[in-house]
């Protein structure tokens, strides 16, 4: 049965970093047709109705139709201790995180806040997040398959850590290894799941740990690599007092194998020009996740600088070091971040990070993160009059993207009016999964 939606519309023939605004779709009263779990067709209302007469009409009104948020980093077990007061990186991670972490070899822990999370960013409109997990498997099984009852398209993996992290926490080369690899045989590829080989990043890492999680990569290069890289000074300082060899914090991750094409790195505020160079010649991605960067400290993303040329880049919320669950907020304090850098980025550029950008950097964008025939029918509709101070704004609009901009900068939740995901309304705890 093919089903009609009815609303604006929005998405992307190209990348608008580099071919500018005009690389965005905007129909004023178009429509997505949906069979089976994928787009169909998009289009004029009128012309997609007229190439499928037998569908089911659901009429959005004016809301906005275009594909789901895609968080391209995030924590979930760190949920329940967003906006923790008063830390930068490292005693962050000791103070509130750790301790935190520490909670999900309870399966029963896991299972909550993984429910928990997962409602949560459904209603802000996110279809798809990269989690990292705790070092515990309980808490990646956990993750998997709250995701899976969801039918949520999610990649995630087991948090590896053996130094620097209180002990209960910690696994060895060899754990991290097996543990690792029977989660990815158990997770990858199954349903909407993908596992991502994870170290922390590397400090919580021996260089024994390193070197294995680059050889089990190596043995399984389809799936993504994550970790962090260079997202505050004294964590970069950390770096080079452990590993003195290393060239830089980049060095670090390549000479154990852990530089690709599907390497993802959180953060990346910090690079020289070598590292630069080399991530854009390998064409791996950078995660920017302005939230937190402002939240924790770290510092200012260089978007004008990394976007377009080198490597790809997605957006995230990095859940709990940032301060929102919102992918519009995050959007919100990228624009910020660009200000204060000396480029504003254009609502069009914020859009596609959010969505294709972020889909992109996960290698998924043949599947999701556009609307456009052949993706999975993980959509939203947005309300671009959420709030009384946001209708005011928008009705002075003279176009789209002044109709757009006021719920970028103060929309939340409450714009986001449906979810699909593979073309279904989700069902979440509260409506009884
Ligand atoms: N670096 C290592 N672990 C973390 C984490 O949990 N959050 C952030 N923001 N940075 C990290
Ligand atoms: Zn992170």
């Amino acid at each position: 049965m093919t089903e009609i939606l009815l609303g604006q519309t929005l998405s992307f023939a190209a990348d608008p970093f580099s071919e500018g605004p005009r690389a965005a779709r905007h129909e004023r009263r178009g429509a997505v047709a949906i069979a089976e779990g994928v787009i169909r067709d998009v289009g004029r209302a009128e012309e997609v109705r007229a190439r499928h007469p037998g569908a089911r009409v659901t009429d959005l009104g004016d809301a906005l139709l275009s594909a789901g948020f895609v968080d391209a980093h995030v924590h979930y077990p760190q949920t329940a201790i967003i906006a923790s007061w008063g830390k930068r990186l490292i005693d962050w991670l000791e103070t509130y995180t750790f301790p935190e972490e520490m909670r999900f070899g309870d399966p029963a822990h896991a299972r909550a806040i993984a429910e928990r999370y997962l409602d949560i960013v459904l209603a802000h409109g996110t279809t798809t997040v990269a989690s990292y997990c705790t070092s515990h498997p309980e808490s990646v099984d956990a993750f998997f398959e709250a995701a899976a009852a969801r039918n949520m398209r999610v990649a995630a993996g087991k948090t590896c850590m053996d130094r620097n992290a209180p002990a209960a926490l910690l696994d060895t080369p060899r754990r991290a290894y097996d543990e690792s690899l029977a989660l990815l045989r158990r997770w990858h590829g199954r349903g909407r799941a993908e596992y991502v080989i994870t170290p922390r990043f590397a400090p919580t890492s021996t260089p024994e740990q390193l070197e294995a999680l680059g050889a089990l990569w190596a043995a399984h290069p389809d799936c993504l690599m994550q970790t962090h890289l260079s997202e505050q000074l004294e964590e970069i300082a950390w770096v080079r007092t452990l590993f003195p060899d290393a060239r830089d914090y980049l060095g670090v991750y390549e000479r154990f194998g852990l530089l690709g094409p599907r390497a993802v790195y959180g953060h990346a505020i910090h690079l020289t020009e070598r590292e630069i160079a080399r991530l854009s010649e390998v064409g791996a991605a950078l995660v920017h996740c302005p939230t937190s960067n402002t939240f924790i400290g770290s510092g200012l993303f260089d978007l004008a600088g990394l976007a377009g040329a080198g490597p790809r880049i997605g957006l995230a919320t990095d859940t709990g070091g940032g301060s929102s669950f919102s992918m519009l907020r995050t959007m919100a304090a990228a624009y910020e971040i660009g200000q204060l850098r000396g480029h504003a980025p254009h609502p069009a550029e914020l859009w596609w990070l959010a969505t294709e950008g972020s889909a992109r950097a996960l290698r998924m964008d043949d599947r999701i993160g556009n609307l456009v025939p052949g993706r999975e029918a993980d959509i939203i509709a947005i309300d671009l009059r959420s709030t009384p101070a946001i209708a005011q704004r928008a009705d002075r609009a003279d176009d789209f993207w002044e109709m757009l901009f006021p719920t970028i900068m103060m929309g939340d939740d409450r714009a986001i009016r449906t979810v699909r995901v593979a073309g279904v309304e989700p069902r979440t705890a509260a409506s009884g999964a």
